[in-house]
């Protein structure tokens, strides 16, 4: 746990308005100000933020908290390092070796980020070592890297022999189990051994500039052709890319994502800084929602054998879900953008770079690839899955362009493209409203209210609930106040989410409720919620007059609930129609 009094003092100094204004142009509206939310999509701004509270919420998509609340979503950072983000923003130095993170483990995040620093510096200096590097060198060389770039990327080289490594930071005052934890160290009967030796070494850095693991390469085609760090305090591999660093820089109009260390290296010296690759494993829905940060366009640029064709169409999808628009690019000639651009130049990439084919024309291709046109079957069998295909394009324009291509591709007429599209439409279309009848039913009997599971089922009492912890958390001095003889507690409240916010209001014993304590408890979707409460009050009379109305009457409908027990679903049904 990194101590309460840390905290206050970097939220002192990270004022809301300004971290978020790196974010988001603000404008100021009455007490407060406005922009477009970063969270989600929308074109009139629904984004608040709260000086006086140092607080915001979105009304459009209920994202809000503190400051902390906001870098973790902003910079998609858990509790932790996002304190650790303001901290240095901040210039607030974090305890050294306080063991807050990392906890299961027993060595914190804190000291594996120190641990890889110097480990860092060992490999670059044993590369630059006359006598030890040597085979590093020429290896690095031998692949056409110059020094400028093998010092941009920090690369380095992990001696063959022995524990040189496992000395140097023994002799840093790191134990034995932290440097096994940070993956510097294997261990078999014989104890410990360096765990990267004789490769050269590529660092893996965040996008705050922390040094979060390595990667690194045999220099000869012996296997495995690479060793990585796996997951540790510091590190989650389905989270970070490599020379994301470098590349969010460069990537407004699109990221060049690659399959491998020296493509991106490789890339990154022919001129093109936008290029960032995943760490060895395929593209994950994280990964797809922190490009989303920075860019919404990706050209994937990967291998051009069967495995990374299959990747890509993998990659293509999960970026889409997360609304970046993917197109692949087409690489004849060479395996790997690497080989590309060593073969043909940085001329010929970018002219690549320009053709790369749209997400339809790539779909076409893999159709053709797939299916046997000769064969009439085959042939409206392929036909189906494109009609299919086109008919989840939303655009009208967008579906005739596919249709026309589609028509000349399978050389029949557009008319009848067009029809099969239509009728796709329409049959997906009843079974969506079939699919949302079946979430309207799921969330009004409870079932889909993810974050108070309990709210649908008893919507009246859970609304005076949200209006009272609302009232809580700006003027917690009310929850002294008797009503009816009796304070508020956990008894009256209705869900669990509330009793759960309720104690937490109540624990606190020094001084103003805050969002970013709640971190430890709660989640990110419970958090949000909880703003929301306090943000739909805050324009609304908060006397003790009103709060022990409110109280009352939540206290009545409890009453009446407790004596029904529960609603049918058709009762609830109706009640969501009177509401309305
Ligand atoms: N990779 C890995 N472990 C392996 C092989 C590959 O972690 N045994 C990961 C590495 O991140 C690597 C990426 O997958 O960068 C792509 O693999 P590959 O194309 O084989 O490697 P390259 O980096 O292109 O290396 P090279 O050009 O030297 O073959
Ligand atoms: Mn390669």
């Amino acid at each position: 746990m990194i101590p309460n009094s840390v905290i206050d003092s970097i939220k002192q100094r990270c004022d809301i308005e300004t971290v978020v204004s790196s974010y988001v142009s603000l404008k100021r509206t009455g007490n407060h100000l406005k922009g477009l939310c970063p969270f989600h999509s929308e074109k009139t701004p629904s984004f608040i933020v709260y000086t006086d509270t140092q607080s915001f919420y979105c009304f459009g998509c209920g994202a809000g908290g503190d400051v902390v609340n906001f870098t973790m979503r902003a910079e998609n950072l858990d509790y932790v390092s996002a304190i650790e983000a303001l901290a240095k923003r901040a210039g607030v130095a974090l305890p050294e070796s306080g063991d807050y993170n990392g906890a299961e483990r027993g060595v914190s995040r804190q000291r594996v980020l120190q641990m890889n620093l110097e480990a860092a510096k060992f490999y670059r200096n044993m590369l630059h070592d006359e006598r030890i590097g040597s085979p590093g060198r020429s290896y690095l060389m031998s692949r056409g890297l110059t020094g400028a770039i093998v010092s941009r990327f920090g690369l380095g080289y992990s001696p063959p022999s022995g524990k040189m490594m496992l000395s140097h930071l023994r002799s840093l005052g790191f134990k034995d189990d932290e440097i096994h934890t940070a993956y510097f160290a294997g261990k078999n009967d014989r104890g410990y051994y360096d765990y990267f030796r004789g490769r050269v070494m590529f660092p893996i850095i965040d996008v705050s500039g922390n040094v979060v693991a390595f990667g690194g390469r045999v220099l000869d085609d012996s296997k495995p052709k690479y060793l990585n760090t796996s997951n540790t305090p510091a590190f989650i591999k389905g989270k970070t890319l490599f020379a994301l660093n470098y590349a969010k820089n460069y990537c407004s109009e699109y990221l060049i994502l690659c399959e491998g260390y020296l493509d991106v290296i490789s890339m990154h010296q022919a001129g093109f800084q936008q290029a960032a690759a995943t760490l060895g494993t395929a593209i994950t829905p994280d990964h797809a929602r922190i490009i989303k940060k920075y860019t919404s366009k990706v050209i994937l640029s990967y291998d051009s054998d069967e495995a990374g064709v299959a990747a890509a169409n993998k990659a293509i999808g999960i970026l889409e879900a997360a609304g970046v628009d993917a197109k692949v690019l087409k690489m004849e000639g060479a395996k790997d953008p690497d080989e590309f651009i060593k073969k043909y130049g940085a001329e010929k990439f970018s002219s690549l770079l320009r053709d790369s084919r749209s997400k339809f024309d790539y779909f076409l291709e893999n159709i053709s690839a797939k299916y046997n046109f000769d064969a009439d079957e085959e042939k409206i069998r392929a036909l189906g899955e494109v009609c299919k295909h086109i008919a989840t394009v939303y655009s009208n324009i967008e579906r005739d362009i596919y249709i026309a291509k589609t028509a000349k591709m399978f050389d029949v007429s557009a008319k009848s493209v067009a029809n099969d599209v239509e009728l796709q439409r329409r049959r997906a279309s009843r079974e969506q409203s079939r699919q949302r009848k079946e979430d309207l039913l799921k969330v009004t009997s409870g079932l889909g209210d993810l974050v108070n599971p309990d709210y649908a089922r008893i919507p009246r009492a859970a609304k005076t609930e949200e209006d009272i912890l609302g009232m809580l958390m700006l003027h917690s001095e009310l929850s002294a106040v008797e009503v009816d003889g009796k304070a508020l507690s956990e008894e009256d409240m209705p869900t669990e989410l509330g009793k759960r916010i309720l104690a937490f209001i109540l624990a606190i014993t020094d001084g103003e409720f805050s969002f970013g304590a709640m971190n430890e408890s709660f989640s990110e979707g419970e958090i949000s919620r909880a703003v929301g409460m306090m943000e739909k009050r805050r324009n609304l009379s908060a006397s003790k007059e009103t709060y022990s109305e409110y109280v009352r009457a939540l206290r009545a409908e409890n009453a009446k609930n407790n004596a029904h027990s529960t609603f049918s679903v058709k009762e609830i049904l109706e009640m969501k129609r009177n509401q309305k």
